[in-house]
Order: C-alpha cells, then structure tokens, then sequence
C-alpha cells in the first residue's frame, strides 16, 4: 500500500539573480513499512525534500499525498495537527524541550494533542530506547546518544504514517550511530514503520530497502536494494 506520493515537487529560493532551485521537479512513491535511504552531495536538496514530505515548508511548486492526504490542500493550523500526528521528524541535533525530561519529551507529541499517554507503549519503548533508568533526566543530563533515543520515542510514539530522519547519526560516535540504526531498522521490522533517512554513509544507505540518489535537485536514481 503506498504510504507516501511526491509529484513533480520543486522548491526554489530568493529570486532572479539570487534564485537557487533547490528541489527540481521531484516524483516518486514509498509503499508502507519501506525503509528508503536518500542520499546525494552536500547542497543537493536532500534537506529540502525530506523538509517538503514532512510538511515543514510549503513547496513552490508539486504535491505531497501521505496516507491519501494531500498535504499542502490543509490549512495552516491542519497541517501543523496533521503533521503531529502522522509525522516523525529526527534531525542531527536532537531539537528536544531543554525544561522537559526523558518522559515528558517523548510523550510531548501526544499530549499536545490532549492524548492519554499509553503507559504500556511508553513502557515498550523506553524499554527498547534503554532508556527506563533516565525517565526524569533533562535533556543535558544525557549523552549524544541517548539524546538522539529520546527524539526517536518522541517520533514513534505516535505511530506515524512516516519517520523522516536527517542524518540523525552525523553527531554520534560509530557506536551511537551503530545502535541509532538499529534502532530505526527495529522500528521499521517491528511496527512496520516507513522510514525516510537521510545519510553521507553509503554502507548506512545499503541498509535500506531503496535508495534514492538526488543531485542538483533532481532525483537521479531511485534503486531497489532489496
Ligand atoms: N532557506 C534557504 N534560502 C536559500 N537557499 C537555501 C535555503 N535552504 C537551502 N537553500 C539552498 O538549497 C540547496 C539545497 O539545500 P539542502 O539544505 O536541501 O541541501 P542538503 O542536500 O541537505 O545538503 P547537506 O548534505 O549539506 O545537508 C542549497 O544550494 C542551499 O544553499
Ligand atoms: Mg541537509
């Protein structure tokens, strides 16, 4: 079932001498529980586009249909509750809520929403995070790594339709990032979670289901791995 439709996406900035086209007329679809790395030189868009799928910024041109919504027909304050919902944004620096400890940052998305936290599911997944003996540290009472655990709970807890992930390990370690992956591959196996990730490593980028190589801002290659 297709989880995710990008067609003919393009995002330029500024204008006439300054214009850069950041994304050129990107097209493609995700089946649900994919695992797709994108991957392409510094400046190439990669950023931009996962920035568009994730309902970050407004396109200049093209459309964005997750889970059979098309993202960019909701309204300002629909898309922001849509994209709570149905999207789990990780970046390279944790971007969590310094006055909020461990629970409380990954349950954010939910009570934002007025939602009763799930005291199993939050359980299950300090549990797999490793995270059950930090419940109440604050976010520079933690390492880079457990760091970047929280702001994957804070992306799962939801269920969302996507994860979008950019270059969540460029900050860690070979070990952190070792287990940063493992954990998005057990998210992805586990739950069936569809991943989109972002990443410089090309040994990271065979691990994925398929490969999307962007380059100027255009799609280039778009390759099964598996
Ligand atoms: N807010 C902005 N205003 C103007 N130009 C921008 C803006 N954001 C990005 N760009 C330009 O768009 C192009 C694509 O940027 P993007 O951040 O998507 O690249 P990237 O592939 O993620 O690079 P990196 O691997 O370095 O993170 C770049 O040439 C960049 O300079
Ligand atoms: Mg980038």
């Amino acid at each position: 079932m297709e989880i995710l439709r990008v067609e003919n996406l393009c995002k330029k900035y500024g204008t006439k001498d300054t214009e850069v086209v950041a994304l050129d007329n990107a097209s493609f679809t995700v089946e649900r529980g994919e695992f797709v790395a994108i991957v392409g030189a510094s400046g190439s868009g990669k950023s931009t586009l996962l920035h568009l799928i994730g309902g970050v910024d407004r396109p200049t041109s093209g459309k964005v249909w997750i889970d059979g919504t098309d993202i960019y027909e909701l309204d300002h304050d629909k898309l922001a509750i849509f994209r709570r919902r149905q999207v789990g944004l990780i970046y390279q620096f944790y971007n969590l809520i310094p006055i909020l400890n461990v629970v409380e940052n990954i349950t954010l998305p939910l009570r934002l929403d007025g939602k009763k936290v799930d005291q199993k599911k939050l359980s299950d997944i300090l549990a797999i995070l490793e995270l059950q003996n930090r419940k109440e540290h604050l976010p520079n009472q933690l390492s880079g790594g457990q760091q970047q655990r929280v702001s994957i709970g804070r992306a799962l807890i939801n269920h969302p339709a996507i994860v979008l992930a950019d270059e969540p390990t460029g900050n860690l370690d070979s070990r952190a990032s070792r287990e940063i992956m493992d954990l998005l591959k057990v998210s992805n196996r586990k739950y069936n979670q569809t991943v989109i990730l972002i990443t410089h490593d090309e040994n990271i980028a065979l691990e994925a289901d398929r490969i999307l190589t962007i380059e100027d801002g255009r799609i280039i290659s778009n390759e099964k791995v598996r």
